[in-house]
């Protein structure tokens, strides 16, 4: 399989290996994480481990994922960001999502400024994604400011029809 590789000043953005199971189930085991996604449940360490499959078949079968993102100085993994079909939303298909998540000690670092926005040129040049979304649950402010940072505009608001949420895009102008 072909290696997808970011590297940033702070994070390296890279395939997910086994060792990232354990790190990745207790993000999503984490209430506050995991607010403002879907119907704000955490997950499992099965759910979790399901999720790790499935963001490597996204790679294989549509060329695009998510990425595992790895904090250089330490190698701790701290979270994810990059592409996946927003399935959930057919409304906005054949849109690609960009998306992030990230553990909660390392909020508020920008961390996640940094690695959606490496992603994304990613995406963009190396992928050839060229209708690229982002979608968040309306209270969730720190999202919509990474949307405004990263250039994207607002497109609309809507419902989530997998929990009745009310959720807004932001879409990629691209010229
Ligand atoms: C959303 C999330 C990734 C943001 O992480 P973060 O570390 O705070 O992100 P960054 O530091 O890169 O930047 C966030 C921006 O939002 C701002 N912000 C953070 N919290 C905010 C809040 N409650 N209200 C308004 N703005 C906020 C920050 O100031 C920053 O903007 P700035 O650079 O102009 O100051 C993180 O909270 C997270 O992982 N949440 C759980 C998972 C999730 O909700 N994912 C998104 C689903 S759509």
């Amino acid at each position: 399989m072909t290696k997808h590789e970011i590297q940033t000043d702070r994070l390296l953005l890279r395939d997910w290996r086994p060792e990232d199971h354990a790190p990745f189930a207790a993000i999503c085991a984490d209430p506050d994480v995991m607010r403002y996604i879907g119907n704000g449940a955490p997950r499992t360490e099965d759910a979790t481990a399901r999720s790790i499959r499935s963001f490597e078949a996204e790679w294989a079968e549509r060329g695009f994922g998510l990425f595992a993102v790895e904090l250089r100085e330490t190698r701790e993994l701290i979270g994810f960001t990059g592409f996946s079909w927003p399935g959930f939303l057919p409304e906005i298909l054949p849109s690609v999502e960009i998306g992030w998540r990230f553990a909660k000690q390392s909020w508020g670092k920008g961390f996640a400024s940094e690695s959606a926005s490496a992603a994304l040129s990613f995406g963009v040049d190396e992928l050839g994604l060229s209708d690229i979304v982002s979608i968040y649950q309306v209270e969730n402010t720190a999202s919509a400011r990474i949307m405004q940072k990263l250039g994207m505009v607002f497109d609309r608001r809507t419902i989530d029809p997998t929990c009745g949420r009310e959720v807004e895009i932001y879409r990629l102008l691209q010229t």
